[in-house]
């Protein structure tokens, strides 16, 4: 099914993944609401975007903030009509032993990798149940499925993004809303590094490798769902 003229929200789009999906589904002429932190990375994005052709609008804030999260779902529908699918891919991680992590530390990982993919489901499926259709893509991680020590804030939140993303499926089928979980192993982003490039990550995934393996999720037929997509660089054991 081609994205073209499709709304897509994708959360997390200033760097990294986000950012390569957000330009790779421009280059297939989709609608782009792109969400994260950071203003001016958004605003270069957009521009971007706009050369080659496709729309976007930027919304700056944070994806744990409900009243943000309200507003940016009702002005992309002012904006484009209706959101068509939603990329949860906004996230960090914090790996430490449990006994050092700060309350803070655990607050703001659950804020952003667990209460944000909810608001935004929350928010984005009363839409697509009138639509009749939709699709959620939600980037969680290999550690969704297992653990690691030094992971116990991280891993336990991909968990709970995960577990929140298998029932919500269930909910959501009958009414032909598609609910696919993306678990990846290491990305060449800015997730471990201050660059995207650093030699040390040279053998990662690209953010471009993942931006094509959503891009294959959403453009399944309309009768495929791609419930679960497991992806590794061949030099990372699993
Ligand atoms: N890189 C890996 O090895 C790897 C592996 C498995 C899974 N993942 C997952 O992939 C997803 C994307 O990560 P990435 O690798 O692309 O990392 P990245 O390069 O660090 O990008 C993370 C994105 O999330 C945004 N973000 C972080 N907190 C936010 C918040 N509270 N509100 C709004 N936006 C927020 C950042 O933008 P601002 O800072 O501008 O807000 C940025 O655009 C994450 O969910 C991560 O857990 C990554």
């Amino acid at each position: 099914m081609s994205v073209q003229n499709k709304t897509i929200l994708i959360t997390g789009a200033s760097k990294g993944i986000g950012r390569s999906l957000a330009l790779l589904l421009a280059s297939k002429r989709a609608n782009l609401s792109l969400v994260a932190r950071s203003e001016i990375e958004l605003l270069s994005l957009k521009a971007e975007i706009e050369v080659l052709g496709s729309k976007a609008e930027i919304f700056v804030g944070s994806v744990g903030d409900e009243s943000f999260v309200k507003e940016t779902v009702a002005s992309t529908l002012k904006s484009f009509g209706k959101i068509d699918s939603v990329v949860n891919n906004a996230g960090f991680g914090v790996f430490k032993q449990a006994a050092d992590i700060l309350t803070e530390e655990w607050d703001s990982i659950y804020e952003t990798n667990v209460k944000g993919t909810f608001l935004f489901c929350r928010e984005a499926i009363p839409h697509m149940k009138l639509e009749g259709e939709g699709h959620i893509i939600n980037v969680a991680s290999d550690v969704a499925k297992r653990v690691f020590d030094g992971g116990s804030l991280y891993c336990s939140s991909k968990y709970a993004q995960d577990a929140f993303s298998m029932a919500l499926r269930k909910e959501v089928r009958k009414d032909g809303i598609k609910v696919s979980v993306v678990y990846s192993g290491l990305v060449d982003t800015y997730f471990h590094s201050k660059v995207e490039g650093d030699p040390h990550q040279s053998e990662y995934l690209t953010s471009q490798d993942m931006a094509n393996a959503i891009s294959y999720i959403l453009e399944a037929p309309k009768h495929v769902v791609i419930d679960e997509l497991m992806i590794h660089p061949m030099s990372q054991d699993y």
